[in-house]
């Protein structure tokens, strides 16, 4: 099941935004780098962007929160087009279609903000980017960047709504 995130769900959605992160980028992202993620401390951040926009959770069986996704205007392109900011669920969870119907949410609420497009960004080295070219995603630009010391590339895909 989705639901709109309420406040109360800020810690639960750190904790999985951390062991998600650990769980995807192993092989991708310097292991220090990981290893100082805390859920802790991206707690007042989740708090805070639960003020600003709707963030959807998954529910499992036992209404155990299992993964998250929020997303709004973009941060790049002067609020003209709308962005995911994040989509993650725990390993466990993943290959059941609940990615779909999480991404789905967004992208509707995207549409109700009268954008027309989505951007997402995702590390060339992850293989969920293509989750996005099944969505019909398509590659506009790429760039390098850094985390914990190490190059990467990151795609931005485009997602007409
Ligand atoms: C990306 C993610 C959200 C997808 O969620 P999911 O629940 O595993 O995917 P779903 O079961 O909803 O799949 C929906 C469709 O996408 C396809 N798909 C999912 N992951 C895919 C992948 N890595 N490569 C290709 N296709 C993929 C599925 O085959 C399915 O296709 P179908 O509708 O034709 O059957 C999930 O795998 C995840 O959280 N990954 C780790 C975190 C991450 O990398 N997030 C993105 C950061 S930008």
């Amino acid at each position: 099941m989705i639901r709109a995130a309420v406040l109360e769900d800020a810690a639960v959605i750190a904790r999985i935004h951390v062991a998600s992160w650990r769980e995807t980028y192993r092989e991708i992202i310097p292991e220090a780098y990981l290893d100082q993620l805390s859920a802790e401390n991206r707690e007042a951040g989740w708090r805070k962007s639960l003020t600003e926009g709707p963030v959807f959770v998954a529910l499992d069986q036992t209404n155990e929160v299992i993964g998250f996704a929020n997303g709004g205007p973009s941060r790049g392109s002067k609020g003209t087009e709308g962005e995911l900011y994040a989509l993650y669920l725990l390993k466990t969870h993943q290959g059941q279609g609940t990615g779909k119907r999480l991404f789905e949410h967004v992208l509707e609420d995207l549409r109700q903000q009268g954008f027309s497009s989505c951007l997402v960004h995702v590390l060339a080295d992850n293989p969920s980017r293509f989750f996005y070219e099944r969505f019909g995603g398509r590659l506009v630009f790429e760039q390098r960047i850094e985390r914990g010391g190490k190059q990467l590339m990151e795609y931005t895909y485009r997602i007409m709504l």
